[in-house]
């Protein structure tokens, strides 16, 4: 069996993630695609226990290097508990966050650099990097505005929006370096935008 593809999606809170996977999802099933659709933090029992942890609105003391160090441990779990014998069976992986996350927030965001971040997730990088990274591209301010807000019991979205702006600053920097991630705007309706990811997707050889 031909080992599966790997694809991504990275954006800011609000960036319409959840809805443009559950679009595609519905498209790949009408096709009758193989595919698997999880995310991070999370996605397998012992990583969605860490997610509680990372994101848990009550951990105000977590420090930087601890919460990079969590998404790191919870990625390897789930990489080798769900995405690797996905990959391995042939399916099309679809994942809602990857390594990128950790690079726009952590390494940027939080100052801890680009170098740092990449050596603790070293095997992802190395081992699984994704055929294709799909970035919803809409600044945070404008996501905030259309989601009406911040959840406040979220230790992640609660970040000040100067924090949200290095990330979407950081992501820009990514684009710039790697060639497999893809900019998809997003400031039409959900339809429109998820017709332009179809379109990458096909154009990429994805589906
Ligand atoms: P989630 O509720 O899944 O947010 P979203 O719907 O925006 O994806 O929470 C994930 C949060 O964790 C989100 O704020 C982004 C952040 N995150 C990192 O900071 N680093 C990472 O490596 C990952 C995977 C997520």
């Amino acid at each position: 069996m031909v080992k599966g593809k790997f694809v991504t999606f990275e954006g800011c809170e609000g960036s319409g993630k959840s809805t443009q996977l559950r679009l595609l999802a519905a498209y790949l099933d009408k096709l009758g695609i193989p595919y698997i659709m999880t995310r991070e933090p999370g996605g397998s029992p012992i990583a969605e226990r860490i997610r509680e942890i990372i994101l848990d609105g009550k951990n105000t003391a977590m420090t930087d290097g601890c919460e990079a160090l969590l998404y790191a441990a919870a990625r390897l779990q789930h990489l080798h508990e769900r995405v690797m014998p996905a990959l391995n069976a042939g399916k099309l992986v679809i994942c809602d966050r990857y390594v990128d996350s950790s690079l726009a927030y952590q390494g940027y965001a939080r100052g801890l650099g680009e170098q740092y971040i990449a050596g603790i997730n070293a095997e992802a990088m190395k081992d699984c990097p994704p055929d294709l990274t799909v970035f919803l591209d809409i600044p945070p301010d404008r996501a905030f505005e259309r989601k009406h807000g911040a959840d406040e019991n979220d230790r992640m979205e609660k970040q000040g929006m100067d924090f949200h702006m290095r990330v979407y600053a950081g992501y820009k920097r990514l684009l710039e370096k790697y060639p497999r991630i893809c900019a998809v705007n997003c400031g039409g309706t959900k339809f429109e935008t998820s017709e332009k990811i179809i379109a990458l997707l096909k154009d990429k050889g994805i589906i």
